[in-house]
């Protein structure tokens, strides 16, 4: 679906695979860590650029450490513990917002190259 919408929006095939690959990883998390959850999909205009943004929101556990979460390696599911910061690199922009208890809400925008 993101990559049905990358593809309408014509993105380039290597921005297309790398939001894709990021998409993949948060809704992995979602599913894995945080129960399920719901995503968000948007077509943006800002400046005269157009962008794609997805927004990962689910009600579970929460992440007590942001910052440890995002580091290369940490998983508390015998993982690669390598989603987070992959996504974070693959996207344009990245926005993390959890707290433990209240859920995760993880926002990516990719925005088309002039
Ligand atoms: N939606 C979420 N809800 C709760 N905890 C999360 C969520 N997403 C990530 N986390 C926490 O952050 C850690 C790191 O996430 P990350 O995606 O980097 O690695 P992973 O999912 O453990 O392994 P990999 O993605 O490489 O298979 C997870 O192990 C989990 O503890
Ligand atoms: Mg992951």
């Amino acid at each position: 679906m993101v990559h049905d919408w990358a593809t309408r929006m014509q993105f380039s095939t290597v921005e297309r695979t790398k939001f894709v690959t990021a998409a993949s990883e948060l809704g992995r998390n979602a599913l894995v860590h945080g129960g399920g959850g719901v995503m968000v999909i948007a077509e943006l205009q800002r400046d005269g650029r157009t962008g794609l943004r997805l927004e990962f929101q689910d009600q579970g556990p929460g992440i007590p450490d942001i910052e440890r979460a995002m580091t290369d390696g940490f998983t508390t599911a015998k993982s690669m513990g390598l989603g987070l910061g992959g996504a974070r690199r693959l996207a344009n922009e990245f926005i993390i917002e959890s707290q433990a208890g209240q859920g995760t809400k993880v926002t990516i925008i990719q925005w088309k190259r002039r």
